[in-house]
């Protein structure tokens, strides 16, 4: 049974870490939660900053080829992007383009995290790239599977180079002003391919927890949880991830018995929709596993209802009950407290839905883009059934020109996010090694540019 589980749950777990398991998955709603919560207060910095309408984002559109590999295909789309000009020097500053990756882009990704953040420094120009396909981004015939051919990271890292050059032109930046690419997730694999492959466009890049090795069978995402849930560092202990082992084992025994244990498993769980079909029950575990990987993949950021601090605290019976609490008592309080944060009565889960809203190709204009991820997954990177993301990414350098970071308490892309007075000093120390990585490239721009190289 441990296997079956075992199984399942890291299935359902890196699906809905991805955004992918609509109804059921609970990841994809923190996600979006974080994310809105984000961009809210990303729109209150822009407006907080005066009465100057340079301080508010604009937003651009790009005509795009919609098959840049095709000469005799003319049909185009058109790409949103949004740019933030209010630190610009113009003349040779910097170009910070900001990768979209498979959901929307809002005016907060030029207004707040680090790439923004960053950009007093060099007075940079910060650009963000919404990704094909994506957000209002949608080519004309929507998520159809005719159209869905014309999405892979092959056309999007097509349309940063088309839109290097155009937006080059657009805003009248010098040929020496190095273009910086930022990207955090998939868009950090992105700005890394961007920099492998166009060199001579693309100066340097910041990729942030990008998985850039493709795997079908990602069983290691359940690992970092699992270390996750120990790590001292963050909350975490030994008896915390025992705790957690425990309270999956008495779902799975209530699921076992059946009959009134199930429907009191049910109930006490806020679960809407029936238990009675084993998808269903698996979907539920996706549910629960996507809230232990949810409180460690977004530890430490704006918005997230859990950290793991806080979740092993309920698992070890904390919340004033101790003398009651179990680690099943205190995984029913952490469900509790994630739906009242989302604004849910109840936890869902229904494989029948999830189907459905995957098979419908009406595109989403907010959030993650669960459909199209789901085909880019199915065609490019796998990234199935078994899950953080670091264990696919670069976590040493591989030579002087390529440095790596790994920032031990981060969460995931929590370097990409705003700075808060809560920061952990390693990821303090993590944005200071960015900040001078930066500062060694820009050097080494300046100095080019000197010498007429660029
Ligand atoms: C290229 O585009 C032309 C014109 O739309 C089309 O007839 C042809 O089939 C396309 N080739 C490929 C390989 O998609
Ligand atoms: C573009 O920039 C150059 C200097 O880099 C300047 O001479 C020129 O007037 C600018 N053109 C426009 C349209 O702003
Ligand atoms: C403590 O836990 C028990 C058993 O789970 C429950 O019946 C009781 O209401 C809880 N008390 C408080 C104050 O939460």
């Amino acid at each position: 049974m441990t296997v079956w589980l075992a199984r399942w749950l890291g299935r359902l777990l890196l699906v809905s870490l991805w955004g992918l398991s609509a109804p059921a998955s609970l990841l994809r709603r923190l996600g979006e939660h974080i994310q809105q919560f984000q961009e809210s207060s990303a729109q209150g910095l822009g407006l907080s900053l005066g009465p100057g309408a340079a301080a508010l984002p604009k937003v651009g559109w790009l005509e795009q080829l919609l098959d840049p590999f095709n000469v005799s295909d003319r049909r185009s789309f058109l790409q949103r992007y949004w740019v933030n000009e209010q630190h610009w020097v113009g003349e040779d500053g910097p170009i910070f383009l900001h990768l979209g990756g498979e959901g929307s882009l809002g005016p907060g990704s030029v207004m707040r995290g680090h790439p923004a953040a960053l950009a007093p420094a060099w007075g940079a120009l910060v650009i963000s790239l919404e990704h094909r396909f994506y957000g209002l981004s949608i080519p004309a015939g929507g998520l159809e599977m005719a159209q869905l051919r014309f999405l892979s990271s092959r056309h999007a890292l097509a349309d940063v180079v088309s839109a290097r050059l155009a937006l080059s032109r657009l805003f009248n930046v010098s040929s020496s002003s190095p273009w910086i690419c930022f990207g955090g997730s998939y868009a950090g694999s992105l700005a890394a391919w961007a920099r492998l492959k166009f060199p001579h466009l693309i100066f340097a890049s910041v990729a942030s927890s990008a998985p850039v090795r493709a795997v079908l069978d990602f069983s290691e995402y359940n690992d970092v949880v699992s270390r996750s849930l120990m790590s001292t560092a963050i909350g975490g202990s030994l008896e915390c991830r025992a705790a957690v082992s425990a309270a999956f084992a008495e779902v799975e025994r209530r699921l076992r018995l059946g009959g009134a244990a199930q429907a009191a498993l049910r109930s006490e769980l806020s679960a809407c929709g029936t238990l009675g079909s084993a998808e269903n029950q698996a979907e539920l575990l996706g549910a629960l596993q996507a809230l232990v990987g949810g409180a460690v993949q977004y530890d430490g950021q704006a918005g997230a209802p859990l950290s793991v601090r806080q979740l092993c605290g309920l698992l070890l019976g904390g919340g004033g009950n101790r003398s009651h609490s179990t680690p099943y008592c205190g995984l029913r309080r952490a469900v509790q407290i994630v739906l009242h944060s989302l604004g849910q009565k109840c936890l869902s889960f229904s494989r029948a839905e999830t189907v459905a809203q995957l098979r419908s190709t009406e595109p989403q204009l907010s959030g993650v883009g669960d459909r199209q991820w789901l085909y880019q997954t199915c065609t490019e990177f796998g990234f199935w059934d078994t899950d953080p993301w670091h264990v696919l990414s670069v976590t040493q350098a591989l030579g002087s020109s390529e440095s790596a970071l790994l920032i031990r308490t981060g969460s995931h892309c929590l370097d990409m996010a705003p700075e808060r007075p809560s920061d952990s000093p390693s990821l303090r120390l993590g944005r200071q090694n960015i900040f001078q990585q930066l500062q060694t490239w820009l050097k080494l721009a300046k100095e080019s540019q000197v010498k007429g190289e660029v």
